[in-house]
């Protein structure tokens, strides 16, 4: 299990090979292709997801979910296709909770549907969850706290009713990052990133990330292999730098957040916050359990006379932008975003209309996000 207090050195540290001639500090980038396969080292290719920059990222993810291994992909949805293929079989069954991220579900609808899986939906309560279970379920996926709207699913409990009936739990844990939530210590089998978001944490990769026993990764390397999302030597160094100041990075952005959610929840211009950092919020309690940190994203709804399209245009210099998680502030409506595929009907049924607004705090200083959304709200009305 990953020693929290330890994180920030494994950021910087885990799975770091030295320059073998030049003692150089940094990790070097490899970028062949091609790998002579003489040397009894088995063969090595990039697609087969063991090229020297792709041990080394997966060594240092694993070290901080506290995993025994991890693979890197080509993007988030690389990861949760090749999770999804690796382990399941036509006509398996998979629970996934209400209102996952907006690609997820489509990836499910669009692909695997068809492909012969079945699946239910969860609601989120543990109570609902056992339920569920039928014979050929094989994996639940979870999203805690959700895209967009923060809501906070009970982690250990969660695990401990599907390890006991032999149900994989899987989590996409891309809000909240290892550095504020380890969920295989929770009892969790497996986590997934979108490393997109706070592991590249600059808005200039696009990449995803599996970790848990070697048993499970091992199940689903030949997926991930056939699948093909794989990334280049050049993109696992830059994850790799990226990922030495994560937790700087999370834990600046997450108390920024928890600032700005109570600054806006006091505002005449805002309808609802939704942050698990707020104490009336209702996934509160279970955040302060699970979590060492409330995250740097958080949504808020505008009220019903301020008009979204104002407000997005008076804003300075938070950025309306898909995509999320860098080091400058960005904001979205999930309605014409990573929802914006996702049914009218289930979109009004969560929630998710053009007023909603989705906020991820950057590391700019906090007066001055105060200020650029002040003063927006003030020109939206
Ligand atoms: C919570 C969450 N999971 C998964 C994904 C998909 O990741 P990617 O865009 O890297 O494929 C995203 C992307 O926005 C996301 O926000």
């Amino acid at each position: 299990m990953t020693d929290r207090t330890r994180l920030p050195t494994l950021c910087v540290h885990a799975g770091q090979r030295k320059g073998p001639a030049e003692n150089g500090l940094n990790t070097p980038i490899v970028t062949s292709t091609a790998y002579d396969y003489t040397g009894g080292e088995g063969v090595r290719y990039p697609r087969y997801l063991n090229t020297p920059n792709h041990q080394v990222v997966a060594a240092k993810i694993a070290a901080l979910e506290g995993a025994e291994d991890a693979l890197v992909s080509a993007s988030g949805l690389g990861s949760i296709s090749a999770l999804l293929f690796g382990l399941l079989e036509p006509g398996d069954h998979v629970i996934l909770l209400d209102g996952l991220y907006g690609g997820t579900s489509d990836l499910i609808d669009g692909l695997l549907v068809p492909w012969g899986l079945r699946h239910s939906t969860w609601d989120g309560d543990p109570g609902t969850l056992a339920g569920l279970i039928e014979p050929r379920t094989r994996l639940a996926w979870v999203e805690s706290p959700t895209n967009p709207l923060l809501r906070v699913i009970d982690l250990a409990a969660t695990a401990a009713i599907l390890n006991e009936r032999g149900v994989l739990a899987a989590i996409d844990n891309t809000f909240a990052t290892p550095i504020l939530q380890r969920p295989l210590a929770l009892g969790f089998d497996l986590v997934m990133h979108s490393a997109t978001k706070y592991f590249g944490g600059h808005s200039d990769l696009l990449c995803g990330a599996l970790a848990g026993s070697a048993e499970l990764i091992d199940r689903i390397r030949p997926a991930a292999i056939r699948l093909g999302s794989s990334l280049n030597g050049q993109d696992l160094a830059l994850l790799e730098r990226s990922m030495k100041t994560l937790a700087l990075r999370v834990e600046r952005q997450s108390a920024s957040a928890l600032e700005l959610a109570r600054s806006l929840a006091e505002h005449a211009a805002i309808a609802e916050v939704y942050y698990p950092g707020l104490p009336e919020d209702p996934g509160h309690a279970i955040a302060r359990r699970q979590m060492d940190g409330f995250g740097g994203m958080l949504g808020f709804r505008l009220a019903g006379d301020r008009d979204p399209g104002r407000f997005l245009a008076a804003l300075e210099f938070i950025a309306p932008a898909v995509s999320l998680a860098g080091v400058e502030s960005t904001i979205c409506q999930p309605s014409r975003t990573s929802h914006a595929r996702v049914a009218a009907a289930v979109r009004e049924r969560l929630g998710i209309d053009d007023r909603l607004m989705r906020l991820s705090v950057g590391i700019e200083s906090l007066e001055d996000l105060v200020e650029d959304l002040g003063r927006a709200l003030g020109q939206a009305g």
